[in-house]
């Protein structure tokens, strides 16, 4: 494996205040970069001074968008100590989106190298506020400069690394959820199972409207038959309906969250019965009124466990739980978070201890 050469900056920046940290907005002193093209293949693995990249105008990235990301979470424990959540996870999927996307694979060792030497260079900015973490954002973006539509030779991957707090202003807080049922975020057969920002673009129209009336995010619904509830754009979705937990399936347009699984996977250690099932939003809707919808709660790297208050549909809304966060929800959040955070001991295997 090629070694990972640092730079410093010359001058470090200012720390933010770490009880307004907002979500992605300050970003750390140094970023993790490397090359590929086909002749060298991946090369020359540095950490450098945090800094815009110099792009040719031609580069496809800019007019093809292929490209494909990745969010994970470095949390910094009480013994001041720094670790990782399901990282393998996250490096397996960039390559699963980068398949998708006619992008070169990427080392699996070397990407958690990369990882782990980005948050040990830039440790002092882990904060330790109470629900704040370390935001990684790994990327590749297509850099030849060409304009006919064929997959890049050249490309660049980089690791960016962010101080946040909660995701949504609401914090733990329920979010509005509005139902869309003009735009689709994904269909099978396309790339809504990869990491890749085309299928955030896609969401922005709808997004925006449901902003400004009043609600924090979009649920969609499958793109062919527009009735199957699919994801919120930033979050998977669960709901507990008459004391069982049902999440759609994955079925190609919906993106394998490593939250989403990992809820799955407590709610089983706890015997609480739940099923990857696809449910209609005619029935969602039945359950909300006729009160067998008792709990929903997106989950996410960013959002976390996110309770939901209420979704909107058809005109018309349905409050669950009566706007209050869940007991099952509120009981998940704390056992997540609790192993995320190292409070907890983790009895899956999840977390890599950093430092
Ligand atoms: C994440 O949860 O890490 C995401 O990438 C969602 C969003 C911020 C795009």
């Amino acid at each position: 494996m090629e070694t990972i050469k640092i730079t410093h900056p010359a001058i470090l920046k200012e720390k933010p205040d770490p009880d307004k940290l907002g979500f992605g907005k300050y970003f750390t002193d140094h970023m993790f970069v490397m090359d590929y093209s086909t002749d060298k293949g991946w090369y020359d693995p540095r950490i450098v001074p945090y800094g815009p990249f110099m792009l040719d105008p031609a580069s496809m990235v800019l007019h093809y968008a292929q490209e494909v990301f990745e969010g994970l979470k470095a949390y910094r424990r009480a013994d001041g100590g720094i670790q990782l959540f399901r990282v393998k996870e996250n490096i397996a999927r960039m390559n699963r989106s980068c398949e998708r996307l006619s992008i070169p694979q990427i080392d699996e060792e070397l990407f958690f190298e990369a990882l782990k030497t980005l948050v040990e260079v830039d440790q002092d900015w882990v904060p330790s506020a109470p629900d704040t973490s370390l935001y990684l954002r790994p990327f590749v973006f297509a850099t030849e400069p060409h304009v006919g539509v064929h997959a890049s030779h050249s490309y660049i991957f980089a690791i960016i690394a962010s101080p946040v707090g909660a995701y949504y202003a609401e914090g733990i807080n329920p979010v509005r959820i509005y139902i869309e049922s003009r735009d689709v975020r994904a269909v099978k057969g396309g790339t809504g199972y990869a990491k890749t920002g085309g299928n955030y673009a896609a969401t922005l129209r709808a997004g925006e409207e449901a902003e400004k009336a009043g609600f924090s995010q979009v649920l969609w619904l499958d793109g062919i038959h527009r009735k199957y509830i699919e994801e919120v754009g930033s979050m998977n979705v669960l709901f507990k309906i008459d004391g069982k937990v049902i999440t759609p399936p994955l079925g190609g347009s919906i993106l394998p969250g490593v939250t989403r699984s990992s809820c799955l996977e407590i709610l089983k250690s706890w015997g609480v019965p739940c099923s990857e099932e696809l449910i209609t939003v005619d029935d969602l809707i039945s359950a909300a009124e006729s009160g067998k919808l008792e709990e929903a709660w997106g989950s996410g790297t960013a959002a976390v466990i996110s309770p939901i208050g209420e979704i909107y549909y058809d005109n018309k809304h349905h409050i669950i739980n009566g706007g209050k966060i869940g007991e099952l929800t509120g009981k998940l959040y704390d056992y997540l978070t609790g192993i995320q955070w190292g409070r907890i001991e983790d009895p899956f295997g999840w977390i890599t201890r950093i430092i």
